[in-house]
């Protein structure tokens, strides 16, 4: 082991309570170790590391917070949670917890988490600031599916709130009014949330992963590209191309360093910078792009605390940088400990 920690820390790492990863993966398969891959990848490199590391799984008891503060006194909490009690869109109140803790902790704030969560506010926002977002429109549950004549097909349909291609297949690309009910329908009672159909946009599939507080850093732009994708079926990252090791193999599903004009990669950079502070972005993010043959740059979602598994596009980028997995985790951990929630103001005028 080449890093060298300067002070050795007390680390909590916040994970569900289902992800608890095991003391080691001998004898589990592929697809076991991928459940927890990230949580086991965090816990046992900041171990080696020389951190004092306490796993704390976590489902709906903020207590179970509060006795760890108190009894273990952590410098930091790093945050792995997805969601709390079922709903993705509470882990944001789990932050805002610790910081009523006076806890530090890694990753975003919690009004980055509560603006980026939402697809549709997000965009909102954005287009404010003039910053190209494809064309979109809510539906909500429980109301008529009614298209307004100007959104146009094709639309891709998605949940509003839902992360990691979660209700995302081929058939969430619609061309008329029928197959936008079905899907749209499909999310309201598949996953119970409220849906966004999106204005296609056909074109490169480009990440870009950001780290940092007032001031942040790009790391090299990624791109997911699919090698053997059947003829006609769109470049959408779906749930199967995202997490089923079999079928990404199939179609050749890779990611790899995006090659880009000079210009156009200071633009990505630019821009990125730009959406993290509009957006009150803090700790680490990967911003998710579609590149236009033309050119031209749509922003489709902001991921706050995105994957860190090593391997995953956030880390390799990184990689690609110079940036190694403990490097990286330690530069986490030490923006979590400067950041001050008190005095933090960003957004656009
Ligand atoms: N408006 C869109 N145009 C083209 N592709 C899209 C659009 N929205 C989503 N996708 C595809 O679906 C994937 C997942 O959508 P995204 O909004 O990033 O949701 P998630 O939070 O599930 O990652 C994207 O990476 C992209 O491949
Ligand atoms: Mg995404």
């Amino acid at each position: 082991m080449s890093f060298q920690i300067k002070n050795r820390l007390r680390v909590v790492v916040l994970v569900h309570e289902n992800l608890v990863p095991p003391e080691t993966l001998e004898g589990l398969s592929e697809k076991q170790i991928l459940e927890f891959k990230t949580e086991y990848d965090v816990i046992s490199t900041i171990k080696r590391m020389g951190h004092d590391v306490q796993p704390l799984g976590l489902y709906s008891d903020l207590g179970v917070i509060s006795t760890a503060i108190q009894d273990y006194r952590p410098h930091i909490a790093f945050n792995l949670l997805e969601e709390f009690h079922g709903y993705p869109l509470f882990d944001q109140h789990v932050v805002s917890y610790l910081e009523l803790m006076r806890q530090p902790y890694t990753g975003c704030n919690p009004r980055g988490l509560t603006l980026a969560h939402d697809k549709a506010l997000s965009k909102q926002i954005l287009s404010y600031h003039r910053i190209s977002v494809p064309a979109f429109a809510v539906f909500e549950m429980n109301r008529k599916v009614k298209r307004h004549a100007r959104l146009k097909f094709p639309l891709l349909v998605k949940s509003l709130t839902e992360e990691g291609s979660v209700g995302i297949a081929r058939a969430s690309v619609v061309n008329d009014d029928a197959k936008l009910k079905e899907r749209v329908e499909f999310i309201h009672r598949q996953l119970g949330t409220h849906a966004i159909a999106e204005q296609y946009i056909e074109g490169r599939e480009i990440y870009v992963g950001l780290i940092g507080n007032q001031k942040m850093q790009t790391y090299a732009p990624w791109e997911l590209v699919m090698q053997n994708l059947p003829e006609g079926a769109p470049n959408i990252a779906t749930l199967k191309v995202k997490w089923d090791p079999a079928y990404q193999k199939k179609i050749g599903v890779v990611t790899q360093p995006a090659h880009l004009t000079p210009d156009l990669e200071k633009k990505l950079v630019r821009i990125s910078k730009r959406i993290y502070r509009l957006l009150f972005l803090s700790g680490y993010a990967r911003l998710d792009y579609r590149l236009t043959s033309d050119g031209q740059l749509y922003l489709l979602e902001a991921n706050p605390n995105p994957n860190v598994a090593h391997g995953d596009d956030f880390s390799d980028s990184a990689a690609h940088c110079g940036i190694s997995y403990e490097q990286l985790l330690q530069k986490i951990m030490t923006l979590g400990l400067s950041y001050n929630s008190m005095s933090v103001r960003r957004g656009g005028n």
